[in-house]
């Protein structure tokens, strides 16, 4: 809980291309919106590999770990040979490999729990549209919250191509394996676990489950498929019975599979409220539900940890590196706005994240000013000229509305 007498700082990450511009953006309206706090820049994305080989500096992670909380825009990666030759000269030599900043941080700090919200504002023109009964068309409503475990499964990084021999003997007494594989030559074998821990994945659970109760949505909906995947997805699934059973009998446990689940994405997404799942079909089923929203310019996420109250805020989208050169910055605040207000939420400051999102909301459903996206115009730089409002233009008339 937050202790509202004394002032917060916030560490923000502008990272890379647009990153910096949606994030000024985004603490313009925090600022008018009420939201006091100070406020501490931290060093994060490419630059910082060029110049120091490290996109994710030891600075920072203090900054971090001192103030809980961060805002992040988005970094720029890319490919290993690419960023060993954008790196200055005199580190060539030190053997050094680019990771990704994101998935440091979230490494670092036991990020586990990623909470990716979906729902449709009113007159956004980029909200899902299908054909209904008698071919009227219809515009459900959206509104979920994705709960997706964050940092095990299959982006947990066990994994090997031409597996030593330890690894391939362990291997040889699965009957399956053996069976199947037995006979492919070990240079040949690429292999990545997905393993779910117990605790991680209570956790990701309970924290379903209590959004679902502190919102008052009348679902939890478990999102994998354990009827093949029958150890890990099984897990999942029989730890959300027990947990729904014993502390949440007035929610309802539905099981999806995540291809049907996909499947069912435009025929009734209406019906889903909080999603739960692991890290990969928590990352396909966020992006699916996202692009029913508008995609993003509207795609926001939270990771943190519930343990040491350490939370890192941002928007889905990356640093759009085409659209980071424009004199006048057209591309959508809403997604970092929205992730500003998930921040809000964080810390207890729910009636500013209410204020602010109702703003956001009568712009949108005004549907006068409108960014490129939202226009569906090409994001060309000329767009303002064809009546897009400009990064600053969208956020100036949130502001205006508050
Ligand atoms: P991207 O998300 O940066 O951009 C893809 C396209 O989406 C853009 O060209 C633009 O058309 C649109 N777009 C993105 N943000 C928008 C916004 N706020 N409003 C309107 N339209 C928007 O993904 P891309 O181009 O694949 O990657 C660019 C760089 O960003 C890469 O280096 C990638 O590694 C990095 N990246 C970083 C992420 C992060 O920081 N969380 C996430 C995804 C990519
Ligand atoms: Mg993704």
């Amino acid at each position: 809980m937050s202790d509202k007498n004394t002032k917060r700082t916030i560490v923000t990450l502008p990272g890379d291309g647009i990153g910096k511009t949606v994030l000024e953006s985004a603490l313009q309206v925090l600022e008018a919106a009420g939201f006091i706090a100070d406020y501490v820049e931290g060093d994060i994305g490419w630059e910082f590999w060029r110049a120091e080989g490290n996109p994710l500096p030891r600075r920072t992670l203090d900054l971090i770990a001192e103030h809980k909380i961060a805002l992040f825009g988005a970094i720029t990666s890319k490919p290993k040979d690419e960023a060993f030759e954008e790196l200055a000269p005199e580190l060539k030599s030190l053997g050094l490999i680019y990771a990704s900043p994101i998935v440091g941080l979230r490494q670092h700090f036991g990020l586990d729990i990623c909470l990716r919200p979906c729902h449709s504002y009113h007159g956004n023109p980029l909200n899902f549209v299908r054909r209904g009964r008698d071919g009227i068309f219809e515009e459900p409503s959206v509104d979920v919250a994705i709960f997706r475990q964050n940092t095990e499964g299959l982006y947990g990084g066990v994994e090997w191509s031409n597996p030593p021999d330890d690894v391939h003997d362990a291997l040889m007494t699965h009957p399956k394996f053996s069976q199947n594989f037995g006979d492919t030559p070990i240079d040949e074998l690429s292999i990545s676990t997905r393993i779910f821990t117990k605790k991680a994945t209570e956790r990701i659970l309970r924290a379903a489950f209590e959004h679902a109760k502190k919102y008052e949505y009348k679902s939890v909906t478990v999102c994998e498929k354990p009827n093949v995947i029958r150890e890990t997805s099984g897990m999942m699934y029989k730890m959300a019975q027990e947990i729904q059973a014993a502390d949440f009998p007035g929610i309802e446990l539905w099981n999806t599979n995540i291809d049907a689940q996909m499947m069912w994405l435009t025929k009734n997404p209406e019906n889903y409220d909080v999603i739960v799942a692991g890290n990969m079909f928590g990352d396909i089923v966020s992006d699916g539900f996202a692009g029913l929203i508008g995609g993003l310019g509207f795609a926001a996420s939270a990771q943190y940890n519930t343990d040491t109250g350490i939370g890192v805020f941002e928007p889905t989208h990356g640093s759009a590196p085409r659209y980071a050169g424009y004199a006048t910055s057209i591309v959508n605040p809403i997604a970092m706005i929205e992730a500003a207000c998930m921040m809000l939420d964080f810390i207890d400051e729910q009636a500013i994240a209410i204020k602010i999102r109702k703003a956001v909301a009568e712009i949108i459903d005004e549907g006068v000013i409108r960014t490129y996206d939202m226009a569906r115009l090409t994001g060309t730089a000329d767009v303002i000229h064809r009546g897009a409002a400009s990064t600053v233009g969208m956020a100036e008339a949130i502001i205006a509305r508050l």
